[in-house]
């Protein structure tokens, strides 16, 4: 561990708050500033050092916030500058970090500069995005995430020229090949930094790059054109650009958000002497349960785990010398982490949400916990279209039924796959609306609040999910060798068990995870020890251990110190 470079990123643990589903202080049904600051004390008590912000910025909320209109200015649901001011001194003078969301691949449709630059092909603006003249005809195709048909080119009249949009119609791509867009962009960075923000995740920030030539999509992307988009020719020199205009003259931290990103490309990103990005989330293990290239379509069969340890284990071995990794079960683009990788039933639910928080934070690479995940929150499950509210989910629904596919089937598979599954309003308690507002939520509150789900009663339990994330927290937080020390994988083939050893000088330990409804019997043999302490286990009665051998009961996690390792 000599040539090892400590920094706070790396050993810090990040809190991902959704602001829209939080806390609501005005009673609009919309989370608010005022609310992430009034539980701050509740944040700094999950022993959590990093908070990341999704976007606050004024925007219309074609896609939560995804859509910015004015990278300055606070979204009036959500409150004022001044509010955020407040936050961020807050924060500081708890300890802790506040990390934002750069959304740059594209703006709002309704952000001052598309206003502009569709006005006239003459306009300042005009370049400041990717426009293609229709007396050239139709462009080459490009898909797009949320629009109704799939089309990522618009047709805007006014010019008489399409426009790129990789997401949503009112999402247009910024055009990086423009210089005076990555300045725009820059000064925007350190607008925020200027303030006292300490650093940012960067929404699809791959994607920025493009052939301005517009091709044909190379035939090797038809059907998934996610790795075409993540690979554009400038993209890293942009973000070195980036990095040595800006980032580099802060102390912050960097992670990308980083789809179509591949193992072999990955130090490209974040190997230090190339100065892009600290981290980035990589999307292996969000495609596990998918089917194949359909991101938002689950997979007939169950994912198994050796799939599992092996997106892990391959990732880690990527930064074993360089570079640093990022640790993530959910987001708010997926659905809740127990019902997707544990077991939400009521037999198991306590022990999955435990054994996860164990796994997130007893791996290698900044762990990076989303709200509601720290008390066990469940995929919400929404049974009808009127209860979703994401446009991915909506859109879909539209273009399906265009087409005439079957609408149960669709339904079927939200309940699984949505977005909205993880947006529910934070559980903060058994009044009504789970504490979250005293209004009407803008997205209806899991009822499993009302049984055991919500914080105020964990918090009075010892023996709570929440209570046992905290103890987790701080037992990596007190122990550098689970932040920086080797991973080695152990009984490799097992489909019940996760099991792995973590090395750091003299420090050993031993993290035995149990991904299955069945008590499991295993024995080690890779390494050799007669003594160890357990320092941790998330169903303490009767843990049985006889030398090597282990018992594991459903969903068990058991962190161990070896104290003799042969
Ligand atoms: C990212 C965000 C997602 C958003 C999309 C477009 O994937 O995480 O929420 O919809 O980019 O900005």
């Amino acid at each position: 561990m000599k040539n090892l470079k400590r920094t706070w990123w790396k050993e810090g643990v990040v809190y991902q708050i959704y602001p829209r589903s939080f806390q609501d202080t005005n009673g609009n049904g919309i989370g608010d500033l005022k609310g992430v600051t009034k539980r701050l004390d509740y944040i700094k008590s999950l022993g959590v050092d990093i908070v990341w912000l999704c976007p606050v910025y004024d925007s219309p909320n074609d896609d939560n916030g995804y859509d910015i209109r004015d990278y300055r200015s606070i979204m009036g649901e959500f409150g004022t500058m001044d509010d955020f001011d407040e936050l961020l001194h807050g924060m500081k003078s708890r300890g802790l970090k506040l990390v934002m969301d750069l959304v740059a691949n594209h703006t709002s449709d309704e952000h001052f500069w598309f206003q502009e630059s569709r006005k006239s092909r003459e306009n300042p603006y005009r370049d400041y995005y990717h426009w293609w003249p229709a007396e050239k005809g139709k462009p080459p195709k490009r898909w797009s995430y949320f629009d109704e048909a799939g089309d990522a080119w618009k047709y805007d009249e006014q010019t008489n020229a399409y426009y790129l949009h990789y997401f949503s119609v009112k999402q247009p791509d910024l055009k990086w090949e423009n210089p005076i867009v990555r300045k725009e962009i820059h000064d925007v960075l350190r607008f925020w930094f200027d303030k006292g923000v300490d650093g940012f995740r960067m929404d699809v920030i791959p994607f920025i790059s493009k052939d301005t030539d517009y091709p044909e999509l190379p035939e090797q992307y038809e059907g998934n054109f996610v790795p075409f988009y993540s690979n554009g020719p400038r993209l890293h020199e942009f973000l070195h650009e980036m990095n040595t205009a800006v980032l580099g003259n802060y102390d912050v931290m960097s992670v990308g958000e980083a789809p179509g990103v591949t193992i072999d490309q990955a130090l490209n990103f974040v190997d230090e002497d190339r100065e892009e990005l600290n981290m980035f989330f990589h999307f292996d293990l969000m495609s596990l349960d998918r089917d194949g290239d359909e991101v938002f379509w689950m997979r007939k069969d169950p994912w198994k785990l050796t799939e599992f340890k092996k997106v892990h284990s391959d990732w880690d071995a990527v930064f074993a010398q360089k570079g640093w990794g990022s640790m993530y079960l959910s987001n708010h683009d997926f659905p809740r982490a127990i019902s997707r990788w544990g077991n939400d039933s009521e037999a198991h639910w306590h022990n999955s949400a435990t054994m996860l928080q164990t796994f997130l934070l007893t791996m290698r690479g900044t762990p990076y916990i989303y709200f509601g995940d720290e008390i066990g929150m469940t995929n919400a499950g929404f049974n009808t279209i009127e209860d979703y509210r994401d446009i991915n989910t909506v859109n879909r629904f539209k273009l399906l039924q265009q087409e005439g596919i079957a609408l149960k089937d669709f339904i079927e598979n939200e309940k699984d796959a949505a977005r909205d599954n993880a947006r529910t309003p934070m559980q903060w308690d058994q009044t009504p609306n789970a504490g979250f507002t005293q209004g009407a939520p803008w997205i209806k509150v899991n009822d499993n609040y009302q049984s055991g789900v919500n914080v105020a009663e964990q918090e009075r339990n010892p023996d709570s999910v929440l209570s046992y994330f905290k103890k987790m927290v701080g037992l990596r937080k007190s122990n550098l060798g689970l932040i920086y020390g080797k991973y080695e994988l152990l009984l490799a083939d097992s489909e019940e068990i996760y099991a792995y050893t973590r090395t750091y000088d003299e420090e050993n330990y031993l993290v035995l995870l149990n991904f299955s409804a069945t008590l499991v019997n295993v024995k080690i043999n890779e390494v050799r020890f007669t003594k160890a302490k357990l320092l941790l286990s998330n169903d303490i009665a009767d843990t049985m251990k006889t030398d090597d051998a282990f018992t594991l009961k459903p969903y068990q996690a058991l962190v161990y110190e070896i104290l003799d390792l042969e």
